[in-house]
Parts: structure tokens; C-alpha cells; sequence
């Protein structure tokens, strides 16, 4: 017994003060189910960042757990963050691809002495909710109100607003609504559909008898967004020039090929394209490709979950992989660094990412493969959501 408590102290002595830590990291998101692809892009970030920066950190090492939520469901999300933090014992909660899971996660963070750093959840609000969240992906705040814009700089005087109607579709509506009308346009009609909508042929004979010049639309990305750009075609609205605005959700690469050369010219704003023209966006593209089988399955929630990942591991560097999540989340206030989406910094003040949203276009390449071609720069947006989330 002796020899043994020596030996030891000898081992800890030559290693120094500091132990090697195995530090988890909690992912939650939809890994299986109809927005299991969104699920994958996550992964395929988070993988891609360990491919490039390895797995330890120190004497560390970084070690992903992954928990599956196939929908949007609360309860469910509450049950799988307090197991992830009570019985794996992770330091570190992440992913949150819907507004409601990550709000049902926030109040146990505290008590849990965990940070969550969200790599998709879009609602202003939830950066309230707890001084220890950071967010990674963008709010529909950041992504609805350039697209308001660009309707009015094309002469667009009536819109009607389409949205799920939860979180982050009532922030969508607010934003476009906000800055359109302060462009001196109007919105003479706002639709608010239950999350769960999935028949939109009924919406699209409201738009057409609503005498608006165009719509204003935003719902999940997934194959709710699929089905409501597909009814918006096969429903004639396309043929008859209804105009069709939108933030980035509405267009992700994944969903291009099945929409075809219906989808193109669809103008949307958003914080990130696949086809992004930068060195780092090179190296991000081939390494989440690699992580995930095939490029054209790729889609935003991987930026947010590489972004994601950048950030915890800084939070751990700071920290000296010590629990602290107060400390860890000081420790990334004013973070900047390049994205493969371009320049971003984590906002002392919201903790919310700071990032440029792109105008892009879908445009059809010569190999006849679709992207979102990136048009106009709004640099630098902060999220405007803030002051309404008060
Ligand atoms: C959300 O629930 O916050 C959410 C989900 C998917 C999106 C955007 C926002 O594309």
C-alpha cells in the first residue's frame, strides 16, 4: 500500500501538477428521423474540426458524446441534458438544432456548472435565458432583416409574411416586417403555420389571393423547407412572378438538386454558402466532405458545428480543462477569428456570434451542379433580435 501511494506520487511529480483529462463534450441534436440530415451536418463539422486539430488539447482530450433528438421536443431535450450532465458527466453541452430543445436546457446550466455553445438554434431569446450560453450559427433576426432590403431595393411595395409558427418564425416575421416597413413597404397579410404543416397547398392559394407582390417566408431547413419551395412552384406562383424572399433556410445545398431549375434565381440572406470563396472554406469543404461521404449533402449546421467546436476549444484551453463554465464563457467574450463563412466574433455583450450575411442567388453551374451563388456582402451584422428579446 506504501510503495504504491509512493510510486504514484512519484508519477504525479514527474508529470507536474497538471492530470490528463478525458473532457466530454454533449452533442444533441437529429441524428435520426425525417431532419436527420441536419443531424449529419453536425457531425460532419465536429469531425472535420478534429480532423484538422486533432482530438487533444494539452494533456486533454477531447471526447464527443452524441445524443439523438429527432424532433423538436422539449421534454425529451430536458431528459437527455440533465443524463448527459448527471450520469456522463460531460463539461460541455452543444449542438440544438430547434428553438424549444434548446430552451428547455438552458435553466439546468447553471446547476450543472455547464456551458452550451448552440451550433443552430436561431431565436434571439434564448441568449437571455442563461449568462451561460454562446451561439455559433446566426439568429433569423441577423438572416430576415437584409432580405427586407433587398425586396424594397427591387421596388417591392406588398409582401405577405409565411412562417412556422414558433421561435424562430415569429422572430423571422418581426425582423422582415420591421425593416420593410421602415423601407416604407407593407405587409398586408401574416401567416403563422402550426411547425408540424406539412400541406401547403392552401398557403399557396392565400398568397395568390392576398393581391401581394411577393412572399416573405421562413420555416426550419429540412424537408419542411423542400416541400414549401416545391408547393410554391407546383402551385403556379413561380409562373405567375410572385416574387419569393427568404433567408438562407429556405435554399440549403442539400435540398437544391431535388428542387432542380425551379429553385433557380431564388434570392436569400444568410451567414453561410458551401460555395464560399476563401481559403478556409477550402479546407473546411474537404475536410466536412470527407466527414460525411459526399459534398452534396452539405449544409449549414456544419458551420456552426465547426464554429462550435472552435470555441469549446478555446473554453478549454482557458480553463486548463478545469470545470468552470463561468470562466470558460468569459474566456471567449470578443473572441474573433476566420470562419470558413468569413470574419466572425462572439459579442462580449449577447455572447451571440457577430458575422457577415451574404445575398446569394441559385445559380446552376457548367457541371449542371446547383449552389447558392454569393452576390452582395452585409458586413459585420450583429444580432438585431436583442433589443426585441428584452
Ligand atoms: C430553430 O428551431 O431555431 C431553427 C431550426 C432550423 C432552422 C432555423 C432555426 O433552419
Amino acid at each position: 500500500m506504501k510503495k504504491a501511494a509512493i510510486t504514484a506520487f512519484a508519477v504525479m511529480a514527474l508529470c507536474g501538477t497538471a492530470s490528463a483529462d478525458v473532457i466530454k463534450v454533449g452533442v444533441v441534436g437529429p441524428f435520426s428521423g425525417p431532419f436527420a440530415l441536419q443531424g449529419k451536418n453536425f457531425k460532419a463539422g465536429i469531425d472535420a474540426y478534429i480532423a484538422l486539430h486533432g482530438n487533444k488539447i494539452g494533456d486533454d482530450t477531447v471526447e464527443i458524446v452524441y445524443r439523438d433528438i429527432p424532433t423538436a421536443d422539449p421534454a425529451q431535450s430536458k431528459a437527455l441534458g440533465q443524463e448527459l450532465i448527471v450520469k456522463e458527466k460531460v463539461q460541455y453541452l452543444a449542438g440544438f438544432y430547434f428553438t424549444p430543445d434548446a430552451m428547455a436546457v438552458t435553466p439546468i446550466l447553471k446547476q450543472g456548472n455547464v456551458p452550451m455553445v448552440i451550433m443552430n438554434a436561431a431565436t434571439s431569446a434564448i441568449m437571455k435565458t442563461s449568462p451561460l450560453v454562446v451561439r455559433t450559427s446566426f439568429t433569423t433576426w441577423q438572416t430576415s432583416t437584409p432580405i427586407a432590403k433587398v425586396a424594397s431595393d427591387a421596388g417591392v411595395k406588398k409582401i405577405i409574411s409565411v412562417v412556422s409558427d414558433y421561435g424562430p418564425g415569429v422572430d423571422a416575421e418581426n425582423a422582415f416586417r420591421k425593416a420593410f416597413e421602415e423601407a416604407g413597404g407593407k405587409i398586408v397579410e401574416a401567416i403563422r403555420m402550426p411547425l408540424s404543416t406539412n400541406d401547403f397547398s392552401p398557403i399557396m392559394q392565400r398568397i395568390k389571393d392576398s393581391g401581394a407582390e411577393g412572399v416573405f417566408a421562413f420555416l426550419p431547413s429540412g424537408p419542411t423547407t423542400l416541400g414549401f419551395v416545391k408547393a410554391f412552384n407546383d402551385n403556379g406562383l413561380k409562373a405567375a412572378g410572385t416574387k419569393f424572399y427568404a433567408p438562407g433556410d429556405l435554399t440549403q445545398e442539400s435540398d437544391l438538386p431535388a428542387l432542380g431549375d425551379a429553385a433557380l434565381g431564388i434570392q436569400t440572406t444568410f451567414h453561410y454558402a458551401v460555395s464560399h470563396d476563401s481559403p478556409e472554406n477550402k479546407t473546411f469543404v474537404e475536410a466536412a466532405t470527407k466527414a460525411i461521404g459526399n459534398e452534396a449533402e452539405l449544409s449549414f449546421p456544419s458551420v456552426g458545428a465547426f464554429d462550435g467546436m472552435h470555441v469549446i476549444y478555446k473554453m478549454i484551453e482557458a480553463t486548463a480543462g478545469k470545470q468552470d463554465a463561468q470562466k470558460a464563457v468569459d474566456a471567449v467574450k470578443g473572441l474573433a477569428w476566420t470562419s470558413p463563412r468569413g470574419p466572425v466574433s462572439i459579442d462580449p455583450e449577447s455572447r451571440h456570434i457577430t458575422q457577415n450575411i451574404y445575398l446569394r442567388e441559385v445559380t446552376k453551374d457548367s457541371d449542371g451542379k446547383y449552389f447558392n451563388k454569393e452576390v452582395q456582402t452585409f458586413e459585420k451584422q450583429g444580432d438585431p433580435g436583442l433589443a426585441a428579446a428584452k
